[in-house]
Order: structure tokens, then C-alpha cells, then sequence
């Protein structure tokens, strides 16, 4: 029997995921298991092809200029906008570039729900029963339907938790009754790339393990989407502000949460809130709020060595620092660094033919190779925290360096999920900073 042709191969993927209780005796909190968009166990694949790298380089541009023109928006200045972004014409119309998956039950009985997860966003939605095909894009699974929950509450319009939307520039104001009095909370939310969703924003139980209930979480049912590219249930917020999961759930698991990403698409990797006990294992650096919008987390690199030389590189040129940002999928540098990274990463990997490229890309062509020797890329941080990237998955991406230049120096560049794969990395709500662990998953 021949092969089948790649498509079908690609829906091979389909295969169930169910959510597991992950048992991390170090740890009070809950934690589920993470997957890979693409994988052979994420429940609701997308049934195109995974991202070859002029889409995941095209996504994650986009997904960086959206969160730099959200951080700047209201403050009258567009002066640091201007990182590089080039847009080929090949590519179809590509939103957001979340690429890790969840599954989570919601309402009561619950339901699964796969939903990308994302550090660059707070509000967390699914896509809502009854809702047509004009207004929700398809998806693997049935719609949430909120009238089958025993647990499920439109938020009130008046309330507290309605009012804090506004300041995060996620309201859509207050739907009427039939009778005219005003009564649910509308939210909506714009991403880049022209993703959009709106509805009502809702309180229902969340399941995060079985036995691990989170009452009354707030989330989006959401009932008009438009420019998704997705088959996924919805979105997981993991930001920094009110609405996110781990801010809603602090009096439950302290704010902490910690992920990791799995190397290969068939891995599996855990998203996991609350800290652990025992934080030896991890090597913190200070991490901030960029630019106080409230969502984003920005910590500064210092230094970067390939091959285990360090390179030389002005200090000065990271001041702008890096967006932690696990839905992007490539890291974004300004210009020097990205440049002697790129020069010594090619010297490294001379051995191999680069594939000719209009852009600036580094990608080789190993057909023929049986044994890929990938050098080792080490990233320091403040405080003097050097974490080794995965090799070579987390310094490739298709057979590509997966770095590109976010703009000059000193302006701000992007940690994206590529480099995270395999470490832990805990975001320390209580004011430890971002810690790493290698070798986590
Ligand atoms: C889908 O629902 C919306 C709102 O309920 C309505 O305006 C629209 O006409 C419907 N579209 C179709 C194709 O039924
Ligand atoms: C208006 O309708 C809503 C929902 O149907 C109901 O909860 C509310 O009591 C009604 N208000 C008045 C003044 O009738
Ligand atoms: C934390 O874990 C490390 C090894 O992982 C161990 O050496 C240390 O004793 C532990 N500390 C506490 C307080 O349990
Ligand atoms: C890669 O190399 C193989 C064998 O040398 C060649 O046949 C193929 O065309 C190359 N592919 C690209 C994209 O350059």
C-alpha cells in the first residue's frame, strides 16, 4: 500500500485526548496537560498542514505587532512601532500564532473544551450555543451550550467584575431584555491578525482536573467570531490582568502558574497553576509588566552564546527587553543581536546548505543527512541566568533558525515558544520574577 497523500495524513491526527490528572506531588495547585496544536493528541487539530516557517515567521510578526500597537494604544505615540514586518503575499489570511492547546471541562455536567493557550491575553472564551455558521467558524467539537450547564450565570451588567472589563478595553457595554432593562455584560476582544470574538460574558464552573473545580470563573460565550483560523473551542487567558485564569484563581492557587511545551508536536507537555514548593530547581529573573498594560510579561536578556562562545554584544541593545509570550512562535530580536546570532549560527552550521532565501531566513535543507550536528544556543538573562535552549528543537523550527529581527536596537523583542520547549517556566506571582527549569517535559 502506498502512502497516503500528506492531507490525509495529517487528519490522522484526530485521535482523542481526555483530560488526565498529571500527579505532581510537588505542587497543591492543578495541573493539565499541554499539547501541541498539531499533535497527534491534541483533541480538535487543525486539519491543514503544521506551519511551515514563512507561516510561523508571518504569524508571529503579525501576533508582535498586535501586542506592541495594544500596549501603545492610548498613549498618543507610535514612535516604537517600528519593527519589521514584511508580509508575504503567498500566505492566506493568518491570525493569532497561539500554538499550545488545553483541555478543560466546563459547566456542570462538564464538558471538554480545547482551548489555545496564550501569556498574551487575559479574557478566556468559547464559542457558545446557539450560534450558526455565519457567526461562530467551525470547530471539532459541539458548541458549548450554556443551556445545558446547571452552573452557567450571565454576569450582571452593573456588577464589579462587568465594570473591570472597560479598563482592560475588553467591554462591548450591556445587552437589553426583551423587556428593555439592561442585563448581560457584553465582552469582546480583538487580536492581531484580524481574529475577533464577542458575547456574553458569563460565570460557570471550570474543571482544570477531575476534583479541581474552579466555581465561578469568568469567561466569554462567545457568540461572533470572525478571521479564525482555528478548529479549537476557544481560548485560554493566561495574561497578567484581572480576567486571566491564574489572576481569577489567586486565592485558590496563590497566581503562580508555570507551563511547559512540549519539544515535538507528538509530546506532551503541562500547563500547571499554582507554584511548586520547592523552587531549587529553578533559576529565577526579574520579569516586569511591559509598558504597565496590565497583560504582558517583559524580562531582559543580556547575552547570548552559540556554540558555548559568547557573543559580543553591546549591553545597550537589549534595553527595550523581551515579551514572554507563549503564542509566538519565534523569538524577535533587535537588530545586533539578531544579526551576530544569526552570523555565528550560520558559521556553526557550515557544514549544512543554506537554502537561498529572498528574506534574511537561515534554513538548510538536510535531505541527505542522517545526523544533523545543531549547536548549543544559550540565552542569559538578568541576573545572570544563562538557560540553555532545547537542541535542537528549540533553536529549529522546520530546519530553520527560529529567530528573526524585531527591529533596531533597544527596541523590544518577543521570547517565543519555540525556545521555551522543554523548560518549565513559572511565572512567580509572588514577585519571584520568571523562573526556568530545563528538562521539564
Ligand atoms: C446567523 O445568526 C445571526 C444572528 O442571530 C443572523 O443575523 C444571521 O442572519 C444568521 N445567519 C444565517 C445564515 O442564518
Ligand atoms: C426583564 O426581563 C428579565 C429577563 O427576562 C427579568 O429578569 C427582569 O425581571 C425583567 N424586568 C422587569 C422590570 O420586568
Ligand atoms: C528542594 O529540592 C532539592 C533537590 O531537588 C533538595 O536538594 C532540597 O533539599 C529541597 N529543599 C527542600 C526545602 O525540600
Ligand atoms: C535538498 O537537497 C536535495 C538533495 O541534495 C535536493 O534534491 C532538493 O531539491 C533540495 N531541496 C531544496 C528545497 O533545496
Amino acid at each position: 500500500m502506498s502512502a497516503p497523500p500528506p492531507h490525509q495524513q495529517e487528519q490522522s491526527y484526530d485521535t482523542l485526548m481526555f483530560l488526565l490528572v498529571m500527579p505532581r506531588p510537588d505542587r497543591a495547585g492543578a495541573v493539565v496537560p499541554l499539547l501541541h496544536r498539531h499533535g497527534p493528541c491534541a483533541k480538535s487539530p487543525s486539519t491543514d498542514k503544521p506551519s511551515s516557517f514563512a507561516e510561523a515567521l508571518h504569524r508571529s510578526r503579525v501576533r508582535a505587532d498586535y501586542i506592541m500597537s495594544r500596549a501603545l494604544r492610548g498613549r498618543g505615540t507610535t514612535t516604537i512601532m517600528e519593527g519589521k514586518v514584511s508580509i508575504p503575499a503567498h500566505l492566506g489570511t493568518s491570525v493569532d500564532s497561539q500554538e499550545y492547546v488545553v483541555t478543560l471541562g466546563l459547566g456542570t455536567p462538564a464538558v471538554e473544551q480545547v482551548l489555545l493557550m496564550d501569556t498574551g491575553s487575559d479574557l478566556s472564551w468559547v464559542q457558545c450555543a446557539p450560534c450558526n455558521s455565519t457567526d461562530c467558524y467551525p470547530q471539532k467539537d459541539p458548541l458549548f451550550d450554556p443551556r445545558k450547564s446547571s452552573t452557567y450565570a450571565p454576569i450582571p451588567c452593573g456588577s464589579d467584575v462587568c465594570k473591570s472589563l472597560q479598563s482592560n478595553h475588553l467591554g462591548n457595554g450591556c445587552s437589553m431584555n426583551d423587556n428593555g432593562t439592561q442585563s448581560q455584560c457584553g465582552y469582546r476582544v480583538q487580536y492581531g491578525g484580524g481574529l475577533k470574538t464577542r458575547g456574553v460574558y458569563s460565570n460557570e464552573a471550570l474543571t482544570l482536573a477531575p476534583g479541581e473545580v474552579v466555581k465561578d470563573f469568568h469567561f466569554g460565550c462567545a457568540y461572533k467570531q470572525r478571521g479564525a483560523d482555528d478548529k479549537t473551542d476557544g481560548l485560554l487567558g493566561l495574561g497578567g490582568a484581572p480576567q486571566s485564569l491564574p489572576v481569577q484563581t489567586s486565592a485558590l492557587y496563590g497566581g503562580s502558574f508555570s507551563y511547559c511545551l512540549p519539544p515535538v508536536s507528538s509530546g506532551t507537555g503541562f500547563l500547571a497553576l499554582g507554584a511548586p514548593s520547592n523552587t531549587s530547581g529553578f533559576s529565577f529573573t526579574p520579569m516586569t509588566d511591559f509598558m504597565d498594560d496590565g497583560t504582558s510579561y517583559l524580562v531582559k536578556l543580556t547575552g547570548i552564546s552559540v556554540g558555548g562562545k559568547q557573543l559580543r554584544i553591546p549591553r545597550k541593545v537589549f534595553e527595550g527587553g523581551l515579551i514572554v509570550d507563549c503564542g509566538n512562535i519565534i523569538s524577535h530580536l533587535p537588530s545586533t543581536p539578531y544579526a551576530k546570532l544569526r552570523s555565528a549560527f550560520r558559521a556553526a552550521m557550515a557544514a549544512y546548505p543554506l537554502i537561498p532565501s529572498d528574506d534574511d531566513d537561515t534554513c538548510y535543507n538536510f535531505t541527505g543527512y542522517s545526523d544533523v550536528t545543531v549547536p548549543k544556543v544559550a540565552l542569559t538573562f538578568t541576573g545572570g541566568v544563562t538557560v540553555d535552549l532545547d537542541v535542537p528543537n528549540g533553536v529549529l523550527l522546520d530546519g530553520c533558525l527560529a529567530f528573526t529581527e524585531s527591529g533596531s536596537d533597544g527596541y523590544v523583542g518577543f521570547l517565543g515558544n519555540v525556545q521555551m520547549r522543554t523548560l518549565e517556566m513559572l511565572y512567580d506571582a509572588r514577585g519571584g520574577g520568571l523562573g526556568f527549569r530545563a528538562g521539564a517535559c
